[in-house]
């Protein structure tokens, strides 16, 4: 705790205030940025101190962010991991430190035990297996070759690899769909542009694109149109997460399905902030409720989009 409201020189310990010390991924992409919006808000809703890093997608600035926070002596540590592995070593100096750890958004791998006490997040596999889902109804009167090219965020992120898997497993119960080419696109609106024209530059023949998030499906959008293609039509195309922009492509044609991922996360990080700190028993794992939308729900569902 810090040193009354001013908080102290050092970092932690002392008055009532909670100091909670954030990593988070970096800005690279809408849902990133209301992601970074919903928790900047609610710790000061909360009362708390924040001090956010932003790692600018690099794990070396996580784990160097993480051991910051844990020389300050912050009463809880927060992140939202980059990649799943790698994190043993710093998690463990954080339990020696006795700070606990809450995991948000993206979970990790690890071989420790009581390195965090909980994980406030999306299931990522459910969100794949539901663009699958769409995509085997969408096919259902057809018995053709179904190409499909894979826009995948972050390499060695939980949501890249989760996505990935939870739409294999449903789209590989018929043989008709296939993955043409796959190719990491960063999550960012540049990645997905540039990825999206080597694609199409090999293949002329693309039936789908499953993007891993939105940002990448409306830069792939650029080079598809760049290309004298219908995005929508030509090429249908399936995202996650569910940002304003990506809601007005659906109202306009050019996205055909997308799947919600909320990065609000904000007043749920907080609640379980101050349980931990309070000693609380919390669930290892929270997850968030969301839904699926379709271009006939694109217009009317515009104006309700938080994010
Ligand atoms: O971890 C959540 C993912 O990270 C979002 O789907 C993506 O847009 C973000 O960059």
């Amino acid at each position: 705790e810090s040193e009354g409201a001013g908080g102290g020189a050092e970092g932690g310990g002392g008055g009532d205030t909670i100091v909670l010390g954030f990593s988070q991924v970096g800005a690279e992409s809408g849902w990133r940025t209301a992601n970074t919006k919903s928790i900047k808000q609610s710790a000061e809703d909360a009362g708390f101190e924040l001090r956010f890093s932003d790692a600018q997608q690099q794990q070396e600035n996580q784990i160097q962010a993480i051991r910051s926070f844990i020389q300050q002596g912050v009463d809880v540590i927060a992140f939202s991991p980059v990649v799943e592995s790698g994190w043993d070593t710093v998690l463990v100096e954080a339990r020696a430190a006795d700070i606990p750890v809450v995991l948000t958004d993206r979970a990790v791998e690890t071989d420790e035990d009581d390195v965090y006490e909980t994980f406030l997040g999306s299931d990522f596999v459910e969100e794949g297996r539901k663009a699958g889902r769409w995509l085997v109804d969408e096919y259902a009167d057809s018995d053709e070759e179904v190409r499909i090219v894979e826009l995948q965020g972050t390499t060695g992120s939980a949501p890249a690899n989760d996505r990935r898997d939870g739409f294999a497993e449903i789209i590989g119960e018929d043989d008709k769909f296939e993955v043409i080419a796959s190719q990491d696109g960063d999550f960012t609106r540049s990645g997905g542009q540039e990825v999206m024209q080597a694609f199409l530059s090999s293949h002329d023949d693309i039936d789908v694109l499953y993007a891993h998030n939105d940002d990448m499906a409306l830069g792939a959008i650029e080079s598809i149109e760049a290309a004298g293609l219908e995005p929508g039509e030509d090429i249908k195309i399936i995202s996650v997460d569910g940002i304003k922009d990506a809601f007005q492509a659906m109202a306009d044609g050019k996205i055909n399905v997308v799947v919600e991922c909320n990065p609000l996360l904000g007043p749920q990080l907080m609640d379980l902030v101050e349980k931990v700190h309070a000693g609380e028993e919390v669930p290892e794992r929270v997850k968030v409720e969301e839904g699926v939308f379709t271009q006939d729900q694109a217009e009317e569902e515009l104006p309700n989009r938080k994010y």
